[in-house]
């Protein structure tokens, strides 16, 4: 029996889909290890995979060659399409009969716009599932071998976006909570966020870390102080896609890089 079977087995088979249909899924961080069975089962069947630029090549080549790729993403400055572009799209292949596979990087529903796309296939009436990825705020920190949660140490995980509709954000509350902030698309604004938390009070030594390119063989991982990070981010050259976290739980990673496979992938300066 193959695993597949094995899975299939224990649950309703593997999900079909169908013609007509539309699957938001997420393709996890880059690590094709980090796909779920579902993901991957939509790789499969889909007649297109419409994806975003994060998706990771590894992953879309574990499509047939008989699947279309559209690229769907934001690629190096240059126009890209619109968000009500690519809801059209999706509506217009889901009407045409196609079995699409719309691929996020992470997780669809996490700060990568797959609400608003779900939104406009349901006013579409057009039939979709949700399938969840590995957002990158977490596979980043395992990655890094830093604990998003221990006891003791902190009962919340924040996870925040560096950009958004609205710049004039308070980070203010999210400073005083006293717990870990993980942020994403932070590296254009890094500046002018960790100026707003030290301002906010958070202790210019709290430990803090950037993951870029987190899982794929690009990864690069700094650890420092919210103080100092950012000097070591522009030092080191730290580029977006990254991932950001401060607070305390990064400097447990201290006490697992002994037998960690992250050991030995920080960039020094
Ligand atoms: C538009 S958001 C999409 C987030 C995605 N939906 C998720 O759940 O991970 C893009 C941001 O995710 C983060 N990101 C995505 N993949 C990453 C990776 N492999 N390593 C580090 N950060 C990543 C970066 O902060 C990047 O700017």
């Amino acid at each position: 029996m193959t695993a597949w079977d094995s899975i299939a087995a224990r649950r309703e088979g593997v999900p079909v889909l169908m013609p007509g249909h539309v699957w938001l899924a997420g393709a996890g961080p880059g690590d094709p290890g980090l796909l779920t069975l579902d993901a991957l089962a939509g790789l499969q069947q889909a007649d297109v995979i419409v994806h975003d630029a994060l998706v990771d090549r590894r992953v879309l080549a574990l499509a047939p060659k008989t699947a279309r790729l559209e690229f769907a993403g934001k690629r190096g400055g240059k126009p890209s399409a619109t968000q009500a572009d690519i809801t059209a799209r999706l509506v217009a292949l889901a009407r045409a009969g196609q079995r699409v596979l719309r691929l996020k990087g992470g997780d669809p529903f996490v700060f990568g716009r797959g609400g608003e796309e779900a939104m406009a296939l349901a006013a579409a009436g057009v039939c979709f599932r949700v399938i969840p990825g590995v957002t990158a705020g977490l596979a980043a920190l395992a990655a890094a071998a830093i604990p998003a949660t221990l006891r003791g140490i902190n009962r919340a995980l924040i996870f925040a976006a560096g950009h958004g509709a609205g710049e004039d954000f308070d980070w203010a509350p999210l400073a005083r909570a006293g717990q870990p902030i993980v942020l994403y698309m932070v590296m254009h604004n890094l500046e002018r966020i960790v100026a707003s938390l030290l301002e906010a009070d958070i202790a210019a030594q709290t430990p803090a870390a950037i993951i870029a390119w987190a899982t794929t063989p690009k990864e690069r991982i700094l650890v420092s102080t919210l103080e100092e990070l950012c000097d070591a981010a522009r030092e080191l050259r730290f580029e977006p896609p990254a991932i950001v976290v401060i607070g305390k739980i990064v400097s447990l990673r201290e006490r697992l890089l002994g037998a960690s496979e992250s050991a030995g992938k920080d960039a020094r300066r």
